[in-house]
């Protein structure tokens, strides 16, 4: 990890975010992803090399649990906090649930109160209404947005204007 870390700062990486989240069974069979949410001591060992070993800051991903009826997601976070880390990002929901129901925002408001970095939550913003209604709920110091990216690549300047655009074709394809 610490050697993967050292390359990607060498070629200018700014920040190293260790993920979490990873459901996929490739990953999570050879001890990464998602399943390390069962390991908060391994995670903060893991941060410590990290840490030890760049200068850039760094942040974890994490979604709640393995399962939903054990959320981990707060000793991990405790645990990379303690070890150096600089920020959470947290995924509202368990590996063993995938996307099959809403992202929970007010679990994401209990990791907020239970670490002094930022927190930045994750999952279901699609738009500015998004945005306000879950940052009040989770009181989260940022938002991490991946699918409506995908389907509106302008979905940050939304955000960020708090407005919708409803782009023409011509738009849509320069940006
Ligand atoms: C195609 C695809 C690839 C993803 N790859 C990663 C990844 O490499 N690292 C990561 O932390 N999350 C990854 N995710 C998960 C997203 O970052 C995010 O946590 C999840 O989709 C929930 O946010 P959303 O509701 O805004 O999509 C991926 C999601 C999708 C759909």
């Amino acid at each position: 990890m610490a050697k993967a870390a050292v390359m990607a700062v060498e070629r200018g990486a700014d920040f190293i975010d260790l993920n979490l989240g990873c459901p996929l069974d490739a990953i999570t069979r050879r001890g990464g992803g998602a399943v390390l949410l069962e390991r908060p001591r391994r995670v903060g060992e893991i941060v410590a090399t990290l840490r030890a070993a760049v200068e850039v800051p760094i942040s974890i991903k994490v979604r709640t649990g393995w399962r939903d009826e054990k959320p981990t997601a707060i000793p991990v976070a405790r645990a990379a906090v303690d070890a150096g880390a600089d920020a959470i990002i947290v995924h509202g929901r368990s590996r063993a649930q995938r996307y099959r129901r809403p992202t929970d925002w007010a679990f994401i408001g209990e990791v907020r109160a239970a670490v002094e970095v930022p927190v930045i939550g994750n999952g279901d913003i699609a738009g500015p209404a998004d945005l306000n209604e879950k940052r009040a709920l989770s009181g989260c110091d940022g938002v991490k947005v991946a699918r409506a990216a995908l389907v509106k690549p302008w979905i940050f300047g939304e955000l960020r204007e708090g407005v919708v655009r409803d782009l023409s074709s011509r738009e849509r394809c320069r940006s």
